[in-house]
């Protein structure tokens, strides 16, 4: 298959300038050092986008995503590298980016869809369909300084899927909408994904990168870490961040490092994951029949507040369930040393397939994750009744015959 976009060692670097000395003493003694410090905000980025393709791209703030965004999209210049884009490509970069303030949102609409290479008369065959997105209909005439944050996320996606791009590029902006509208932008993303077209997109959103994109590529501080399925980004992203937070990453997780060894500098680390299936004598879990996932762990120090999350994504990387110890009612305390603490579902209501499940322990309010174990276990589920679907959920059904049938009188 042909590639829609080909990045080749893409780097960007900007230039920080110092503050000017305003004297002329100032001036001359600055002489000669340079002016101005370099940011490399991208790095030597390659990697290619077939047509069709979904690729998700993850990183901490201020790891080069926008950058790389805007390279694609032709507003920024790389500084070393070559960008080739094949096919007409529409991009939703960051907030109000391509729309002027003091232009009404009717008027941004003509000047967008121009710049985009539509004619006149092809904006306004789509004129209403945008606005009809958008849900701006009584605010079309409004300068676009007084939308707010919601709005201009809205206009400017609706621009972006309407005037029909072979590409289409989309920054961390669908976490601005309300939750209706985000629904609707992935709904119409995956209408495009349908319809063949390719796709490039930045999330923090660990489970929309799962459940829309095809790869992903993860960013950290301007390099390129990895690329690969949804599942091993994420997790890669994830381990990523936790080191940033002083963790190491989960394969040197503490299970050599005994209780109490000099070492073991964190406050609180999950040692071992485990399920009543993996400790039972089949590994496979009838549909219908009990589950729990234990997780044992070893608290260093004190901390206030925190909660044990546990996830559960099917196979196609779709969240279908995230809970944590507070909100299942238990204290929100941990104890210090060892423990253990068990999930149990008493059913299993799910059909057949593989489920992933993934276990970590978090500030109560989720600010910062103390240890984050990604699909750590997996459970594989068989079920034998003949309903078809994800659920199998307890059911019956009763029919009764020769009761009064009350006809309504004309
Ligand atoms: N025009 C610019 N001039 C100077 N530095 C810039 C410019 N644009 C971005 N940077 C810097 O480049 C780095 C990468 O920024 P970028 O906006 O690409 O990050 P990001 O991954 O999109 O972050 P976020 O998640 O916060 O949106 C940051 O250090 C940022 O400060
Ligand atoms: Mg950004």
């Amino acid at each position: 298959m042909a590639n829609a976009v080909e990045i080749d060692a893409v780097s960007k670097t900007f230039k920080l300038y110092h503050e000017r000395g305003t004297s002329l003493k100032e001036r001359l003694v600055k002489a000669g050092r340079s002016r101005y410090d370099e940011l490399k905000a991208l790095q030597s980025i390659s990697f290619d986008v077939a047509e069709g393709e979904t690729i998700g791209i993850l990183g901490r703030n201020g790891s080069g995503k926008s950058t790389l965004l805007k390279c694609i999209c032709g507003v920024l210049q790389p500084s070393e590298g070559e960008i080739r884009v094949r096919g007409k490509l529409a991009g939703l970069l960051e907030l109000g980016a391509g729309f002027q303030p003091e232009l009404s949102g009717r008027d941004n609409i003509y000047l967008n869809g121009s710049m985009l290479g539509l004619t006149r008369k092809e904006i306004d065959d789509v004129f209403d369909d945008i606005v009809g997105f958008a849900e701006l209909e009584s605010f079309i005439d409004n300068q676009v300084k007084f939308y707010s944050s919601g709005m201009y996320v809205r206009l400017g996606f609706a621009v972006a899927v309407n005037v029909d791009p072979d590409i289409l590029v989309i920054d961390e902006v669908l976490a601005v909408g309300d939750e209706k509208f985000q629904r609707k932008c992935i709904a119409r993303i995956k209408q495009f994904q349908e319809m063949g077209r390719t796709i490039i997109f930045v999330s923090h959103s660990a489970d929309q990168v799962r459940s829309i994109c095809d790869r992903a590529v993860v960013l950290q501080t301007g390099e390129m870490i990895g690329m690969g399925t949804p599942g091993d980004a994420v997790r890669l992203f994830r381990e990523r961040l936790l080191e940033a937070d002083g963790a190491p990453p989960a394969e040197e997780a503490a299970p050599e490092v005994e209780p109490g060894q000099q070492g073991d500098r964190f406050l609180l680390r999950i040692r071992e994951v485990f399920t009543s299936v993996s400790e039972g004598e089949s590994p496979v879990l009838e549909s219908g029949d009990p589950f729990s996932v234990t997780a044992v762990f070893r608290v260093k120090e004190e901390i206030d507040s925190m909660v044990f999350v546990i996830e559960v994504h099917g196979a196609k990387g779709e969240l279908l369930l995230r809970t944590d110890t507070n909100e299942l009612g238990m204290a929100t305390d941990a104890p210090l040393g060892e423990g253990r603490v068990t999930f149990e579902f008493p059913s299993w209501p799910l059909s057949d397939g593989r489920y992933d499940i993934s276990v970590g322990a978090q500030s109560r309010l989720g600010e910062t994750t103390y240890d984050w174990r990604e699909n750590v276990v997996s459970v594989e589920v068989v079920y034998h009744g003949k309903a078809s679907g994800l659920l199998n959920l307890p059911l019956s059904a009763s029919l009764t015959a020769g009761g009064p049938i009350v006809r309504k009188k004309l």
